[in-house]
């Protein structure tokens, strides 16, 4: 089994998260959750970026000391991924020390091998997205391509990294590894716009602001936040008590799964393989660049200042709400709409109608028909076979779907699974049996009907974190005895004593 390194991108903390930040993070914490389910150690990275001028400015504006604006901020996210559920290993941070005197190592270490070298940069720079702009890529009235904001002009002697000279390295590494960067159109658009266009030296530093880590080689520059926030991948390592996870986390057998929003994939998909290279570190898998969340038909971002708070939600409609929402409604390649009525959508019909429902009636016939004691069953009968054969089917379904990152069509796959054991019911006809008193059919079908709750609980708890606990309670077990195998056999259940308790999921009346 090989270990998987996973990772979200450093946020800014120029503000409080927003559900867009939460969309990475759920990604990356349901793979985790995942993975581990099918026996892999995993190592799940995130934290903030924190260096800047886009940083020193928002403190301004928000009338705060840096530091403190910072803090707070640090805080924010903290309290969010508690309150998702987000299983991290280790929250990195650029101001961190140990971070900081890294990106000086690397910085030195470059300038000694000539990778960086000192030069004079004449043109744009967009502080919102901490990005350079050569003239080409500056639309006429010096608005930012990406965000739309006022872009400065800069003429400054700064440090360079070269990457010009990497271009056929660059290729090379592609066509090993042509999923290095998906989805497929994003690496598309890299290499039109960039690799095979307007590859140029990438500029490494700024002119000092005073919120940044000083270049190590001359002074009155600070280190380019990108340079800075890149190496986080790796410094986060050191942040922990044991360094060893390095060693375990990033090694050449490893996967390394990169998770991040579309917009930075240049940084990801050009600068970050080049500067691992450098260091003679292994490359990542894959770096999956998903799309966006819209609200009201456009990027959800602070700047635009259409964000939802995701705390306000989850204290309204719960964690595993939200982290369903997020997982059933945007996509990879397409990203979606975020609005509160879709999510109650999602709540309502997803959840409370169709899983909610199924689950609530089998334990409430398993209590009526079998003094809620889950039979024995049959093993060799046909119904078991029967349904033996559609969870099998099922499950093969869902793993190549989330394998392959759409998480979406796995969800709905198991939302059909549901849909089908309601209609077994149906024909069944528990209800008939008991009547006319079929008491081995009965009992086998109650511990089927258990056992695809199990499977159903089982398969949404990388997504359902809160309300697996409730599954398993219900079904009077503990998830920690649960596993793969346990799934496949039959008579895990039997004569488990179910147990009703409050609803799976509240439905909501707006
Ligand atoms: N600090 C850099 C990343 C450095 S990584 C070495 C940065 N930070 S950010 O705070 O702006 O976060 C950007 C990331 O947040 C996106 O790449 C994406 O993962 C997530 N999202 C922010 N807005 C989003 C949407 N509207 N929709 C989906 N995800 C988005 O860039």
């Amino acid at each position: 089994m090989k270990n998987i390194y996973i990772s979200t991108p450093v946020y800014y903390v120029n503000g409080k998260p927003h559900i867009g930040h939460a969309y990475t993070t759920v990604i990356a914490d349901f793979l985790k959750r995942y993975f581990e389910q099918r026996g892999h150690r995993c190592f799940l990275l995130t934290g903030t970026d924190e260096h800047g001028k886009k940083i020193l400015r928002s403190s301004q504006e928000n009338k705060q000391d840096v530091v403190d604006f910072v803090e707070d901020n640090v805080t924010n996210f903290k309290k969010l991924w508690d309150m998702l559920n987000i299983d991290y290993s280790v929250f990195t941070r650029t101001t961190n020390q140990k971070h900081e005197d890294l990106v000086k190592e690397v910085f030195s270490s470059l300038y000694k091998t000539k990778e960086i070298y000192e030069g004079n940069y004449e043109g744009f720079y967009c502080v919102k997205c901490e990005d350079f702009f050569t003239k080409k890529f500056s639309t006429d009235n010096q608005k930012c391509i990406n965000c739309n904001g006022t872009l400065q002009f800069l003429n400054e002697e700064v440090f360079f990294l070269k990457v010009t000279n990497k271009r056929e390295w660059i290729i090379n590494l592609y066509k090993k590894n042509p999923r290095f960067l998906i989805p497929e159109k994003i690496k598309n658009e890299l290499f039109n716009n960039f690799i095979d266009n307007d590859l140029s030296d990438l500029c490494v530093s700024r002119k000092k602001n005073g919120w940044g880590i000083e270049t190590p080689i001359s002074s009155g520059q600070e280190i380019y936040v990108w340079f800075d926030a890149l190496l986080s991948y790796l410094s986060g390592f050191k942040q922990l008590k044991s360094e060893s996870q390095e060693i375990d986390f990033w090694n050449d057998e490893n996967i390394k799964i990169q998770i991040i929003g579309k917009e930075i994939s240049r940084f990801h998909g050009l600068y970050w393989p080049i500067l691992l290279d450098l260091l003679n570190k292994p490359q990542p898998n894959v770096i999956l660049a998903h799309d966006w969340i819209l609200f009201q038909g456009e990027k959800m971002s602070k700047s635009r200042g259409n964000i939802i708070d995701p705390n306000l939600l989850i204290n309204k409609y719960g964690s595993d709400a939200l982290r369903f929402f997020l997982l059933k409604e945007i996509t990879i390649s397409k990203g979606g709409k975020y609005s509160e009525e879709l999510l109650v959508d999602c709540i309502n019909n997803n959840l409370v109608n169709e899983f909610g429902n199924l689950f609530s009636r089998t334990i409430q016939m398993i209590i009526k028909y079998a003094n809620g004691i889950i039979p024995e069953s049959d093993l060799k009968s046909e119904n078991t076979m029967h349904i033996k054969k559609i969870i099998m089917e099922n499950k093969i379904k869902v793993e190549n779907f989330w394998k392959d990152y759409f998480f979406s069509k796995g969800i709905n796959e198991l939302l059909a699974f549901i849909r089908d054991i309601n209609k077994i019911i149906e024909d069944q006809k528990p209800w008939t049996l008991f009547k006319t008193n079929n008491k081995t059919k009965l009992n086998n079908l109650l511990n089927l009907l258990a056992n695809c709750l199990l499977y159903i609980g089982w398969m949404f708890s990388p997504v359902l974190v809160d309300s697996w606990e409730k599954i398993c309670e219900q079904l009077g077990i503990l998830n920690e005895n649960i596993d793969n195998a346990r799934i496949e056999n039959f008579g895990f259940l039997s004569n488990k004593k179910v147990k009703r308790t409050s609803h799976l999921f509240e439905r909501i009346n707006n």
